[in-house]
């Protein structure tokens, strides 16, 4: 749709950026911190760097609070450790812990900063993977009990409240998200039993905010992206249905309207992944209702019409392997889209589209929790950092969302990958997002001084004009 007038952003719209503790924190095991699955991750793409130093985050909070302030961040999503704050995933709470997020929520409030909490950000504490992880079903209890001392902590200070991030990545990557044992054969059906556990576990601990913190919002953080179908034929249409079921739509129905999705729900049935559900299990999740809706985009997907045999397995997807399965859908290179540095697809007016969906499939209000651009920065000689190719990004982008608010799409916010560098999950340190450079490499520290790149004056004003001023 082409409009005469755009809409402009909301008055109060939550401009910031996010990031997630193993990512940025460092400090893996200090202070009484226990190990987590991403602490303890034992593969590694070659070259790669691990979590324990990250970005210093854990020493430098106040230094990093302060360059958000500088680019007028209204809010700023980042996770919580659970590991700092029950070392172990159940049992004694660590005191240094908490009181590590108590200063760092008091540090942006001080600056007008609003806290956007995500409880669990892929780091599952080892303990419990060690117990089963999310294939116990203590793990569901675990979650619900540290969600308490999440309330009864910082219930005073956030209002804004995410309970997992990305769990359809963690149910499609599990091996790399280090849900699960990456030496487990024929994983799938484990996986799906992980998911409801996930799911059970997240109805709860949204039952339980609602019921301990009357004003707080909480609602579930995955990664949404809209999948296309290659070509009109009416086949590859399937198969995008197929595979936005069970990528999408399995998620978000199961968060907001507490029911498997049906093309999903017979995908289980066919691949013999049905997961085993308790009695009550579904009244938890119809009970339960999200107050809003958090995804992060990156791009769309697209996919072909299944072969059927073992070639689906060899689709020519992008980065986040879509590739196929057999009788489902087969993964397909979107020719009409550029490419990142590492092979992503860029998609901006399919952030728009992917919207519009989420929005007129659910009717709750949204946040992107993560949009951005993975590159190589460098250093210029005098000392600069000039990242043109990330602010073209987030303008293509910023815009889209204007035209989705214009389309009517109840829009309050916007926190994209990443405040600071970080370390990429997948990619290691080289792989930089934030609006400030970390200057470390991926063995050699340095001294992880910050430097604001030229996207972080540009976002600045941005956030100053209220989306008006892209240029
Ligand atoms: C999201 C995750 O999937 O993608 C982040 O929530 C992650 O943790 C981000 O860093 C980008 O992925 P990567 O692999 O480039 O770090």
């Amino acid at each position: 749709m082409k409009h005469a007038q755009l809409k402009p952003f909301p008055k109060d719209f939550f401009w910031g950026a996010s990031t997630s503790a193993y990512q940025v924190e460092g400090a893996w095991n200090k202070d009484g911190k226990g190990p987590s699955v991403m602490d303890m991750r034992r593969k590694y793409p070659e070259g790669t760097t691990d979590f324990k130093v990250a970005s210093d985050h854990y020493h430098r909070y106040q230094e990093d609070v302060a360059l958000m302030a500088e680019m007028g961040f209204k809010a700023y999503r980042f996770s919580i450790a659970w590991t700092r704050i029950i070392p172990n995933g159940t049992g004694e709470v660590n005191l240094k812990g908490i009181e590590f997020y108590s200063n760092l929520i008091n540090e942006l409030i001080k600056y007008n900063i609003e806290p956007i909490v995500t409880m669990y950000h892929f780091d599952l504490p080892y303990a419990l993977h060690e117990r089963g992880g999310w294939s116990n079903r203590e793990t569901v209890n675990a979650f619900v009990d540290y969600a308490k001392v999440l309330f009864e902590n910082y219930g005073d200070r956030v209002k804004y409240w995410l309970t997992i991030n990305e769990q359809n990545m963690m149910i499609m990557h599990g091996k790399a998200l280090g849900i699960l044992d990456p030496d487990l054969e024929d994983a799938d059906r484990e996986l799906y039993q992980q998911n409801h556990h996930m799911l059970v576990a997240q109805a709860k601990v949204m039952d339980l905010c609602h019921q301990t913190l009357p004003a707080a919002l909480i609602g579930p953080a995955p990664n949404i992206a809209y999948v296309y179908p290659a070509t009109s034929n009416p086949e590859d249409v399937l198969a995008s249905q197929n595979f936005n079921a069970i990528r999408n739509w399995l998620y978000l129905d199961a968060a907001v309207y507490g029911r498997y999705n049906a093309t999903a729900w017979s995908y289980l049935e066919e691949k013999g992944y049905v997961p085993t559900i308790e009695d009550g299990d579904m009244e938890t999740l119809k009970k339960a209702k999200p107050d809003y809706i958090a995804f992060n985009y990156y791009a769309t997907k697209t996919v072909e019409a299944s072969v059927g045999d073992g070639n689906d397995k060899s689709g020519t997807g992008d980065q986040e392997i879509v590739i196929g399965e057999a009788g489902v859908y087969k993964g397909h290179s979107n020719p009409n889209l550029p490419t990142n540095d590492f092979g992503w697809q860029i998609d901006p007016v399919g952030f728009r589209a992917t919207l519009r969906e989420v929005y007129d499939r659910y009717q709750l209000p949204i946040i992107i929790t993560e949009n951005g651009l993975g590159a190589i920065d460098k250093v210029e000689e005098d000392g600069s950092i000039r990242d043109p190719y990330r602010i073209n990004y987030f303008k293509q982008h910023i815009e889209q969302m204007q035209l989705a608010i214009t389309d009517g799409v109840d829009l309050f916010g916007y926190c994209p990958w990443s405040a600071v560098d970080l370390i990429s999950t997948h990619s290691g340190a080289k792989k930089r997002y934030g609006f400030v450079f970390v200057d470390r490499e991926e063995f050699d520290l340095k001294e992880l001084r910050r430097i604001p790149k030229q996207s972080f004056y540009w976002y600045k004003d941005v956030i100053r004009s209220n989306g008006e001023k892209l240029q």
